[in-house]
Order: C-alpha cells, then sequence, then structure tokens
C-alpha cells in the first residue's frame, strides 16, 4: 500500500477551503491509503505564537480534523512535536540543502516581503522540514494545493541528493496527489483569490463559525469589483456590469461566490442563480442568502461534532498519544536506516 503524508499548519481553525480542498480528500484517501495527517506545529514556530496560543491552534486543528472525519483507527493523526525524530532527520537534510535554492523559493520570498522584520533561519529552511515530514515516511504521494507544489519539488530534490550522496536508492520521490479528479479551488468572500485566514478578517469562514456569523460574512461579501466613489463612478459601475451580463463574464467578486455556490448548493439552486445572471434579473441579496444557508446546511454536521469532540479531553489525549506512537514507529524505523546509510556507527 502506497503512503499518503499530508500535514496542516496549525495557526488557527480551519476554514472551507482548508475542508474542501484538503481534509475533506484526507477522508477518503484514509480507506485506501497508508495515511499519516500530522499537525505542522514545529512549522507554526516560525511566526512565535504564545505557549497558549501554540497549544490552542494545535487542539483547535485536531479536533477539526476529527470532526470532519478522519478516523485515527484508518489514519494515523500525529502532532508533529511529538515525534522528535523529524527535526532528526531535519538535521541531517539540512546539510545537503543549500542557501541559494532555499533563497529562491517562492514561498520564502513572500514571507520576506511579509515579515521583514523576523526573517529567521527556520522560515529559510521550513522546505527542509516539510521534506523531513515526508520523507520520514518514505511517503510518495502527497496531498496539497498548488501554492505547495515548489516544496515538494524540494522534497525531491532533497532525499534524491541524499541517495546520491550516499549511492543508496533509499528514498522514493513524493508527488502531489489529488483524490478527486477536479482539484477544488476555494475563493475568499472578497473575490481577490483563495480563502486564506492572513487575507483579512471576513475573507473566511471557518468550520467552527456559527450560522449568524455565516450569515453576516456572506451578506457583506463584495459583489463588484470597483468601489464606488462618485456618483459618475456609480454610473460607470453599470455600464461595466451591463458590458459583463453582455458578454457573460462575472466579476471575479461574483465568481467568486458563484464558485462557493457550485461546492456546497445543489445543482438546482446553482442553475437557478446562473439563469438569472445571464438574463441580467439576479438581486445579489437573495443570491448570497441563498448562499450562506447553504453553507450553513453543508458544514452543521462538522460543527456540530467540533462542538463536542472539543470538549472531550480524554479522547483527545488517547487520540494524539496512539497517533504519535504509530508515527514514531515509522519515523523510527526510517532514522534507523539513514543513520546506518550516513555511517554513524555504535562502539
Ligand atoms: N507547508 C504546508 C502548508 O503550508 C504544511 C506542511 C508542512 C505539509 N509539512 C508538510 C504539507 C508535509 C504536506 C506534507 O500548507
Amino acid at each position: 500500500m502506497e503512503t499518503v503524508v499530508s500535514g496542516i499548519r496549525s495557526t488557527g481553525k480551519l476554514h472551507l477551503g482548508n475542508y474542501y480542498g484538503a481534509v475533506q480528500n484526507f477522508v477518503k484517501m484514509q480507506h485506501e491509503y497508508n495515511c499519516f495527517f500530522f499537525i505542522a506545529d514545529l512549522h507554526s514556530l516560525t511566526t512565535h505564537p504564545t505557549p497558549a496560543d501554540l497549544h490552542q491552534n494545535v487542539k483547535q486543528v485536531l479536533v477539526e480534523y476529527l470532526a470532519a472525519g478522519i478516523d485515527p483507527e484508518k489514519a494515523t493523526i500525529y502532532i508533529q512535536s511529538e515525534v522528535p525524530e523529524v527535526t532528526e532527520l531535519y538535521l541531517y537534510l539540512n546539510m545537503n540543502s543549500y542557501l541559494g535554492e532555499l533563497e529562491r523559493s517562492a514561498s520564502f520570498k513572500d514571507k520576506i516581503r511579509a515579515q521583514p522584520e523576523n526573517v529567521n533561519a527556520g522560515l529559510l529552511t521550513y522546505p527542509v522540514l516539510m521534506a523531513a515530514d515526508i520523507l520520514m515516511h518514505r511517503a510518495t504521494k502527497v496531498p496539497v494545493g498548488k501554492d505547495q507544489e515548489q516544496h515538494l519539488e524540494m522534497a525531491r530534490t532533497f532525499g534524491n541528493r541524499f541517495n546520491r550522496l550516499y549511492q543508496h536508492e533509499y528514498f522514493p520521490e513524493p508527488y502531489a496527489f489529488s483524490f478527486s479528479e477536479n482539484l477544488v479551488k476555494i475563493p475568499g468572500l472578497d473575490g481577490k483569490g483563495k480563502m486564506g485566514k492572513s487575507e483579512g478578517e471576513g475573507n473566511a469562514v471557518f468550520l467552527s463559525d456559527s450560522p449568524d456569523v455565516i450569515r453576516k460574512k456572506v451578506k457583506s461579501a463584495r459583489t463588484d469589483s470597483l468601489p464606488t466613489i462618485t456618483s459618475s463612478g456609480e454610473e460607470m459601475q453599470k455600464e461595466i456590469e451591463k458590458v459583463r451580463i453582455a458578454f457573460k463574464i462575472k466579476s471575479p467578486a461574483v465568481q467568486s461566490l458563484f464558485d462557493l455556490m457550485k461546492v456546497v448548493s445543489n445543482s438546482q439552486t446553482l442553475d437557478y442563480f446562473e439563469y438569472q445572471y445571464k438574463n441580467g434579473t439576479i438581486r445579489y441579496g437573495d443570491f448570497k442568502k441563498q448562499l450562506a444557508e447553504d453553507i450553513i446546511i453543508a458544514t452543521a454536521p462538522i460543527r456540530e461534532r467540533i462542538e463536542d469532540i472539543a470538549k472531550n479531553e480524554s479522547y483527545l489525549r488517547q487520540v494524539s498519544r496512539f497517533g504519535a506512537v504509530k508515527a514514531r514507529e515509522s519515523a523510527q524505523k526510517t532514522l534507523k536506516d539513514v543513520r546506518e546509510i550516513i555511517g554513524f556507527k555504535r562502539f
């Protein structure tokens, strides 16, 4: 059976993008592969969370993994920091990763721009730690989004380099893996790109959001693409809208809301609003009301389970201990081989 590894950084609550883009696929994969799903809390240290936040965020992701349907009896669910073998492999891989290639990584460049006051070495070697996560279980399939493609390529590079250096075909090549045919990209409510927690308040709908919060967020989602400042601006806006409708081109913001509807609503609802859009009779207020209600229905079972599981500390302890034992078993096998390949010998 092939091995699948994926992780989510514990930097807060999971949103619809995490769920439809990743976790829902994890749930399907657990029946067919040897799956390891972990919470990347070591990766989250690059932004220096407080001890209380660190723990709270790890708990949040663990609870939400379970609420979404990842089964600890089928997949191995673990917390990265509870498997110390990963930091050892990270150290070995660091010896074969080069400053130039690490500096060229797109995520590193983004981070430098986003947090110029905190360009730490952990940020630079983030892809090495990620490679260690994957290679530690000798995984070949990694369900991640497009934005992680470059990191995966680096994981292949580091694994291959290790193999070449020690002339040992040890690490297999991991590749991005999508379980469903069409990779769903969940747009943010602001119409400016994907849903994300760092994109600003109101852009993301979280799995744990209450129905009222969901209604409020969707209601204030933008449907136009330009701010209307003056009355002539408003006129222009109307003209643009007419041209769009004539050519059947939706504004990015409207397209985003339709994309969301495609995921959470049934096809009749979607067709109904598409038809109205084409006829120019769509009322965005009604459209958004329907979208909000369908998001609420689609996420209701998960929301309820989140509340129950979060209260059950002993279950969370049991799941994380069990997961750590299974993950360490796999990791220790690899590390034993790796130490031998490198040439560490005990006297
Ligand atoms: N870098 C990933 C992200 O930001 C998280 C991650 C860390 C990961 N280690 C991984 C994903 C290993 C897949 C496999 O989303």
